[in-house]
């Protein structure tokens, strides 16, 4: 790899997931998703607010010896969908794909509403429906359409 006083590189990883082309500023909460904090053990790379052509500023997580599970990619097309999610296998791209918000989220998002039966007692996991409007809880008909980040289980 090259490197010059324009572009600031961090290193290739050897096996592992790089998440690129995260919504600059959101790292932070990728790694929240994903349970990584100060005294988990990964290994570890971010960057934060680096040049990319196609968005103006990206952040990127790579994450050593880890692969992503369906629930934790659904998490991170919320608030960075226009991630991609790259395996790397022996430091090749193995593989690379975008993520998708889904239709419906389920025990994804904790419903703002005190009110709402799915944060009292009852066993009821929170279902929202992502729309135009924001992301629509099902059980009180709550719109949810700022800080979604804080609300994501
Ligand atoms: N990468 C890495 N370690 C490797 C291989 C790749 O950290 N052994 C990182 C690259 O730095 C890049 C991402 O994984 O951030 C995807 O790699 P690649 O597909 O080679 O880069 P681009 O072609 O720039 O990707 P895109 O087209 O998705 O922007
Ligand atoms: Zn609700």
């Amino acid at each position: 790899m090259t490197g010059n006083r324009r572009t600031l590189q961090i290193s290739p990883i050897r096996n592992g997931t790089v998440i690129d082309h995260i919504t600059a500023g959101e790292a932070f909460n990728v790694l929240r998703i994903l349970g990584i904090t100060g005294t988990t053990h990964e290994i570890l790379s971010i960057a934060t607010n680096v040049a990319s052509g196609k968005a103006g500023k990206k952040d990127i997580v790579k994450i050593e010896n880890r692969e992503l599970c369906k629930e934790e990619v659904d998490r991170i097309a919320l608030i960075a969908p226009n991630a991609t999610i790259n395996i790397i296998r022996d430091y090749l791209v193995f593989d690379k794909k975008g993520v998708e918000i889904p239709d419906v989220l389920y025990g994804v998002i904790r419903c703002p509403n005190p009110g709402c039966i799915t944060n009292t007692n009852e066993p009821v996991r929170s279902r929202f429906e992502v729309t135009a409007k924001g992301l629509h809880c099902t059980y009180c008909e709550w719109y949810l359409t700022e800080d979604i980040a804080g609300h994501i289980i």
